[in-house]
């Protein structure tokens, strides 16, 4: 470029090029400076090996912090669900992901042997004593056995430097970007913004016939005294709290977490939810803390139910294809025998380098 410039111009011109020349050499400049103070900062990123090796796959720019659980049993719904949220967007994803223990080893092997590399993220062992005396011995729910299941109520602990976060069950597929999920607005003094279970496209004669399970009488025991004593009415609708949309500074304000914990503790003693319908002890204290003080998520990012016995069936795959986030609520999971719309599931299911999980399909003549 630059000879071409000095032999095309007259002595009059040269002065002109001169500047541009300049110009050019201060862009120049500008740019390699960026890069390496960029560089300098992968330098003193604590575990970041591997930006330096492909610095073409670096992502900038506000850090969308998104929470997510990995239970060993189903480890591949969270490598899937991971994988769904990275590719489909060029946002700078870094994911907190809160396992037990026993997990570490295997998740950091599927993390760091597959294509998910150079996924920014940071592991955290769940610490079970944290629930001691918040759940009853004797309880028969399913989640009473799953301690990660209640992570999500620790949302600012995982997430300290954070003020706005996601976090997402496992048994997810995101197909859009998620900075637009991430851009959900919370009104003020909303601590959380959730999916309601009675607005949205994808709850529509869903759950009819599943009882009351859209409202909060199917969830808390309302002849119970603590329980009426709030005030709250039975018929409000419910929400699905596997998509949360957190303002941690609120969280943090008004003490959500503690609050959650009175009302586990409370339930070891009173017995407060209900276990006729619902069958959950997760999303009881939820609702009762953030009863009328919650923002909403958009429905489309939140389409559910695809677990629940042939409800999901009922979804055309148009408005599958359509949706931007997919939930398998349910028995029914896409990594079993016998679910709904698997197959768009399988599209971002990642095989365990260590080959100790695996899909069960009906045709499994491939593995
Ligand atoms: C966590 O697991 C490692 C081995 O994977 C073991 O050495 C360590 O003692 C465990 N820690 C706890 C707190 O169980
Ligand atoms: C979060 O809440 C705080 C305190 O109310 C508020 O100042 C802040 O703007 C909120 N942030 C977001 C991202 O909504
Ligand atoms: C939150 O907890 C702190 C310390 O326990 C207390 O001082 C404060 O009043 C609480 N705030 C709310 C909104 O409950």
């Amino acid at each position: 470029m630059l000879p071409i410039l000095v032999n095309t111009c007259s002595s009059l011109c040269l002065p002109v090029n001169v500047v541009i020349l300049v110009l050019l050499a201060v862009a120049f400049l500008i740019i390699v400076q960026r890069n390496l103070l960029n560089l300098s900062d992968f330098l003193h990123k604590e575990n970041p090996g591997v930006f330096i090796m492909v610095p073409e796959t670096v992502r900038k720019g506000e850090e969308i912090p998104v929470l997510i659980t990995a239970a060993e049993e189903r480890l591949g719904a969270a490598i899937a669900a991971m994988n769904s949220v990275y590719q489909n967007s060029k946002a700078n994803v870094v994911f907190t992901i809160v396992t037990l223990n026993d997990t570490v080893d295997h998740l950091k092997a599927w993390l760091s042997k597959t294509k998910l590399k150079n996924v920014k993220h940071k592991i955290i062992i769940f610490n079970p004593e944290l629930l001691n005396g918040k759940i009853s011995k004797e309880s028969q729910s399913p989640e009473a056995s799953k301690p990660l299941t209640f992570a999500r109520f620790f949302l600012p602990v995982y997430i300290p430097e954070a003020e706005k976060a996601i976090y997402l069950d496992d048994d997810i597929i995101v197909q859009g970007d998620i900075q637009e999920l991430y851009e959900t607005n919370l009104k003020a003094g909303h601590a959380a913004a959730f999916s309601d279970d009675c607005d949205s496209a994808s709850a529509k004669g869903i759950v009819r016939g599943a009882g009351n399970q859209n409202n909060y009488i199917g969830f808390l025991d309302f002849k119970k005294e603590a329980i009426k004593k709030i005030g709250m009415r039975v018929n409000t609708c419910t929400f699905n709290p596997g998509v949360i949309i957190a303002n941690l500074t609120e969280w943090r304000n008004q003490n959500i977490t503690q609050q959650l914990e009175h009302w586990m503790e409370l339930n070891t003693r009173e017995d407060l939810y209900s276990k006729t319908l619902a069958d959950s002890v997760t999303t009881p204290p939820l609702l009762i803390v953030f009863y009328k003080r919650h923002s909403v998520i958009d429905p489309m990012w939140h389409v559910r139910h695809l677990g629940t016995t042939g409800a999901g069936n009922r979804y055309s795959p148009q408005f599958v294809k359509a949706a931007k986030l997919l939930h398998w609520n349910g028995h029914y999971k896409p990594w079993r025998r016998t679910s709904s719309f698997s197959d768009v599931w399988d599209k971002w299911f990642i095989s365990d380098p260590t080959g100790k999980f695996h899909p069960v399909r009906r045709h499994s003549g491939d593995n």
